[in-house]
Order: structure tokens, then sequence, then C-alpha cells
């Protein structure tokens, strides 16, 4: 079986072709992050147009990574939401259209649900029951897999994603957008300890977190003292991701074992942080749970994943019409 998918959620074009559940035979990205720097964030209308322009040589090059004719696939998948309305049209009007030129099936995928099943594409990765912590730029949320397309919301975040964070502090002290990635290299030579960040909720007994305070205490530092630079900058950063991570891997755990889950999952653009894996794997094993973490590339936005979501979608419910839209709130559970 050979899944296109399409996803234009947000500032990431891409297209994916998937042979059988784990098989990617193309996985190609756009990424419109040099366009939306100049703003500091994404620009939706921007967006749209350039996800215009860029899916379809994108789609040309997905074929021809893959070796095959658009008439060979058996069905597509598309993000048909939570994302940038216009953004997400474009992916939904492209999949439509092939799925009714070709007379194949096309599944809407939330973008979520393709986060979470992302580590499906790794080797070895685990079956459903597991828990799963999604922390992207618009997402901190956690939720128990039972089965694919049965999802229980545990805990998420009362108001900023953990992406977000990331993304507005650095801001604030001029490292660009997207902040994760810089703040991620610079804390690698800081210290974890130098600024005693707040952990908000961190023992709240719940699953909730919330990251508006950290922020608001990363603004007045800077108030205070200036934007650090040189050992001041890696300090910061190191002391920032580490109150972020610390408060993220212990609600994880604590979900886990108040669930009774012991396998565990976490994804989106920020599981790749190198700090959030290390923290993650010595919290985890120490507490006798198994965590994985998609490889980095399957973390941040890809259409792989999308293609993952689709397929299981497919195998569960069957062939379906094209009778879905584009729903930028849309919900998983
Ligand atoms: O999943 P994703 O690609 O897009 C969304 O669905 O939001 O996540 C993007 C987010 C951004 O906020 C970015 O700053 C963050 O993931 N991110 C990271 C790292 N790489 C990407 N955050 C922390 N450390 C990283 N290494
Ligand atoms: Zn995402």
């Amino acid at each position: 079986m050979l899944t296109l998918a399409v996803e234009t959620s947000c500032d990431e074009t891409a297209v994916a072709v998937l042979r059988g559940e784990r098989e990617v035979l193309a996985n190609h990205i756009s990424s419109q992050v040099e366009i939306h720097k100049r703003w500091g964030g994404v620009v939706p209308e921007v967006a749209s147009r350039s996800h215009l322009e860029q899916v379809f040589p994108l789609l040309d090059i997905a074929l021809a990574t893959a070796n095959i004719q658009l008439a060979q696939v058996d069905a597509y998948a598309v993000t048909n939401g939570p994302g940038l309305q216009g953004a997400l049209l474009v992916g939904v009007m492209l999949a439509k259209t092939l799925a009714l030129l070709t007379g194949k099936p096309v599944v809407g995928v939330n973008h979520l649900e393709g986060h979470m099943l992302a580590v499906r594409l790794e080797e070895g990765a685990p079956q459903p029951p597991f828990l799963t912590l999604v922390v992207s730029g618009g997402h901190t949320s956690c939720y128990v897999v039972r089965d694919y397309g049965r999802y229980e919301l545990l805990g998420a975040t009362r108001d900023d994603a953990a992406g977000e964070a990331y993304d507005k502090v650095a801001r604030l002290l001029g490292l660009g957008y997207p902040g994760g990635p810089v703040i991620d290299r610079l804390a690698a030579a800081g210290r974890r300890d130098a600024i005693e960040f707040p952990r908000a909720l961190l023992h709240s007994g719940d699953g909730a977190v919330s990251f508006s305070g950290l922020k608001t205490a990363a603004l007045r530092h800077v108030q205070a003292n200036g934007i650090p630079s040189g050992s001041g900058l890696a300090d910061f950063c190191a002391s920032f991701q580490e109150a972020v991570c610390e408060v993220l891997v212990n609600k994880l755990v604590f979900l886990a074992r108040q669930s009774r889950v012991d396998e565990l999952v976490v994804c989106g653009g920020v599981a790749a942080n190198s700090r959030l894996r290390s923290l993650g794997h010595e919290m985890a094993s120490g507490a006798g749970m198994r965590l994985t973490f998609p490889s980095p590339r399957w973390c941040t936005d890809n259409a792989a994943m999308i293609a993952v979501a689709g397929y299981h979608r497919l195998r569960r419910a069957g062939p379906s019409s094209a009778d879905f839209d584009a729903v930028p709130g849309a919900r998983l559970a």
C-alpha cells in the first residue's frame, strides 16, 4: 500500500510517500523559516501563498524520489487541522483533488495525531497503549494512546506551548526564529543552575503545565540585567531550558505513574531538544519506564508522520469519502 501525504498546517510545506506502515520512500520539506524570520513569527497570509508555490514542485520531487507514478498511489492523507485556515486549505484542496482525479481514498489527519504516531516510523517503536507528550510550537499536551484512533487527554498547558516559550524567549534575547534549536545549542555551554527560573505547577498533582510565568521571569531578568552575552547568554539559555525540561519530564512521569502506563513517547518539534532527551531518558529509566523519542527529523513537522497516521486511519475505518474540511481548531480528544 502506497500512501501519499501532504502537510501544510503551519510554516512547513511537506510531501511524503510511505509504503506500508514505515517504509518512507520520499520525504520532502520546504521550510518557510527564512521568509517568516523577518517578522519574528509566522505570518498566515504569507504562509498560505508560499504553500501554494511550494506544494506542486514538492509533489513532483516526491513522486520522482519514490520512483512512482501518481496512478500507483493507493491513498492520500492530508493534515486538516489544527493549523492556519488558509495554509490548511492548500493541502486539503490538493489531496482531495488528487484523490478525486485518481479515484483513490483520501483521509484528513489531525496534526497532533501525526506527531503522536511519528514514532511508528522507528524500528522497535512501541505499539499502543503508550503515553505520549506532544510538545511543539502550538501544543503541549499529554495523551494516552489506547489504540490507533483512541486518544485520551491527560493534561495540557494552561497558556503557552513549550515551543512558543522557546520562541518568545529567543526573540527577547534577539536570537531569531525559531528559538528552540538556537537556545538548545547555546545551552550546551551554559550552567543549568546559574539562574533560578520558576517551575510552575511542578507539584500541582495533575497534568497541567504553565509557561507564562517562566516567560515573564525571563523578561524581568533581561529588564533588570540587560540582554546577556557570552557565557551569560549560555547560562541564561541553559537555566531557561532546564526549567522547561524539568517540568515536562516530571509531568510525564507523574502522569505515567497515575495512569499505570510504562511505555512513554515524547514527540513534536521540542522533542528534538537535546536536554529534554537526556533528562527524559534519565528520569524514565529511574522510574522503571521505557521512553522513546522519534529521531529528530520525525519530531519537527513533516509529511511522513501524516502518512503513518493516515495509513492507520484507513486500516481501521476503510476507504472514506472526501467529506472533511480544513478545521483550524480541530481537537483530538
Ligand atoms: O512540531 P513543530 O515543528 O511545529 C509545530 O507543530 O508547532 O514544532 C516547532 C517548535 C518551535 O517552537 C521550535 O522552536 C521548537 O519546536 N523546536 C525546539 C527544538 N527544535 C525545534 N525546541 C527546543 N529545542 C529544539 N532543539
Ligand atoms: Zn507540528
